[in-house]
C-alpha cells in the first residue's frame, strides 16, 4: 500500500518526474523539470513540514566545551551550514544523555538539566536560519570507558562490538534496574530536547552504540526479555520511543537511527532491519533513518552514494513513515536519483557537508543551473 503523503512524493508508487527514465529514474545526465529533491514533505505524523528531502545528519564535531556544554563554536558550526537556507531538516550530532554512556571528550551533553540554556543556542541557531533541527540522543554503551567516565560501562551482556578497540575494559552486564535507569535518561533528555525549542529528538540506534548492542545479536546473548529475537533485541529501543514519545510534545518529531543490518557473519541481516523498522513505525515513530549496525556508518564492499540503500529500500516499502538514507552522498544528483529509484523519501549528508559548509548551497546552485540550461534547450 502506498502512503497518500508518499502518492505525492517520490519513486515507487509516486508520481515520475518529467524527464524520467522508464522506471521513473531520470536518465543519467537528463534534469528533471521538478526534481524530487526540491519537493517538500510534511512528516505525516506530526505535521513537522521540510522545505526539501536533504538532511544533514548527525556528524559528531567535538565543540562542546569539557563539560559538554554548548559552545558558540557547535552553534556556528551549525548555522554556517543552514544559512543558505538550502536543508530541509538538520540533525544535531549525538548528545550523551547520562554521563556513564559519554563516548568522546568534547561530545556535548544532555544529561543535566543546566544543559537546557546553551542546548536552547544551539536550537535557534538553526531556527535563525529557518531550518527545522533535531538533536540526536546516545548512550554509548560498551563504547564508552572508564577513562572518560570514570564508571565501568555498561552493556547488554559482557561482549564488546566487533570494531571495539583491542584491549578496551569489558562492560558490566545491565540488570533490570539499568534498563529501567537507561530509559528514563533518554526520557528526561528528550524533555530537555522540548524545553530546549527542538523540532524533535533521534533516538540513537546504531553504528554499536547501546541500543545497537542490544539489537546485534554479535552483542546480546541475553537469555531475557531483552534478548533472543528481533523483537526481544529491540524491546529497550521500544520502551525507549515509548518513554521519549510521551515527553514530546505532539508536534515534535520522533526518529530513530537505526542500525538495520550488521553485514557480519552471525549479526543482524536485512530481514531483521525491515522487521524492526516495521515495530518502530507501529511504536510511534515519525521518521525511520537507516545505516549500519556493528559495521558502523561504512561498507567496505562499497562506496556507491546511497551504500545503504539494499536496506532502506525493503524498510521503505514495509513502513508508512518517511525514511532516511546516508552514506556517500557527495552530489545532489546523487540524492536526486536515489529519491527517483525508491531507496528512501529523504537523503541523509553528512561527510560532505561537514567538509565544505557551502555544500548545500553550491549543490543547489548548480542544480538550478543545470535547470536553466535544459530550460534553454527545451
Ligand atoms: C566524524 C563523524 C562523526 C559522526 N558522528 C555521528 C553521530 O554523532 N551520530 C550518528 O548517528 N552518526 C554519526 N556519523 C555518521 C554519519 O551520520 C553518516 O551516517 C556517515 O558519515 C555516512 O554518511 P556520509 O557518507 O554522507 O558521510 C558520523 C560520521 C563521521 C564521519
Amino acid at each position: 500500500m502506498t502512503e497518500a503523503w508518499r502518492e505525492a512524493g517520490t519513486g515507487a508508487g509516486g508520481e515520475a518526474p518529467e524527464g524520467a527514465g522508464p522506471a521513473g529514474a531520470p536518465a543519467r545526465g537528463a534534469v528533471a523539470a521538478s526534481p524530487l529533491v526540491a519537493r517538500p514533505l510534511t512528516l505525516p505524523r506530526c505535521g513537522l513540514t521540510l522545505r526539501n528531502r536533504l538532511v544533514m545528519v548527525p556528524v559528531a564535531t567535538a565543540k562542546a566545551d569539557a563539560a559538554g556544554g554548548v559552545t558558540e563554536a557547535l552553534c556556528e558550526h551549525y548555522a554556517t551550514r543552514a544559512r543558505g537556507r538550502h536543508l530541509g531538516l538538520v540533525e544535531c550530532e549525538h548528545h550523551f544523555v547520562s554521563p556513564e554512556g559519554r563516548a568522546n571528550p568534547h561530545q556535548a551533553s544532555i544529561s543535566r538539566d543546566s544543559d537546557v540554556e546553551g542546548l536552547r543556542r544551539e536550537a535557534a541557531a538553526l531556527h535563525d536560519c529557518d531550518t527545522p533541527v533535531l538533536v540526536q540522543l546516545s548512550h554509548a554503551g560498551s563504547a564508552a570507558s572508564s577513562a572518560l567516565t570514570g564508571m565501568r560501562p555498561i552493556a547488554p551482556s559482557e561482549r564488546l562490538a566487533p570494531g571495539a578497540k583491542v584491549g578496551h575494559e569489558l562492560p558490566r552486564v545491565m540488570d533490570a534496574g539499568d534498563i529501567g535507569r537507561v530509559v528514563e535518561a533518554f526520557a528526561r533528555a528528550a524533555r530537555r530536547a522540548r524545553l530546549a525549542g527542538f523540532d524533535g529528538v533521534e533516538v540513537h540506534a546504531a553504528h554499536g552504540y547501546l541500543l545497537d548492542q542490544f539489537f546485534s545479536p554479535l552483542t546480546n546473548l541475553r537469555e531475557d526479555a531483552y534478548g533472543g529475537d528481533v523483537r526481544g533485541r529491540l524491546r529497550i529501543t521500544l520502551e525507549v520511543v515509548d518513554a521519549v514519545r510521551s515527553e514530546l510534545d505532539g508536534r515534535m518529531a520522533l526518529s530513530v537511527r537505526l542500525g538495520g543490518c550488521d553485514y557480519r557473519p552471525g549479526g543482524n541481516e536485512i530481514e531483521d532491519g525491515v522487521r524492526a523498522a516495521r515495530l518502530l513505525e507501529e511504536a510511534g515513530c515519525d521518521l525511520v533513518s537507516v545505516s549500519g549496525g556493528m559495521n558502523y556508518y561504512t561498507r567496505i564492499d562499497t562506496k556507491e552514494p546511497g551504500y545503504f540503500s539494499d536496506l532502506s529500500t525493503p524498510v521503505r516499502a514495509a513502513v508508512g513513515v518517511p525514511v532516511v538514507l546516508a552514506g556517500g552522498v557527495r552530489r545532489i544528483g546523487d540524492a536526486e536519483r536515489l529519491l527517483a529509484d525508491g531507496a528512501c523519501d529523504l537523503v541523509g549528508v553528512g561527510r560532505a557537508i561537514l567538509n565544505n559548509e557551502r555544500w548545500a548551497d553550491v549543490q543547489w546552485r548548480r542544480l538550478e543551473r543545470a535547470h536553466q540550461d535544459a530550460g534553454r534547450r527545451r
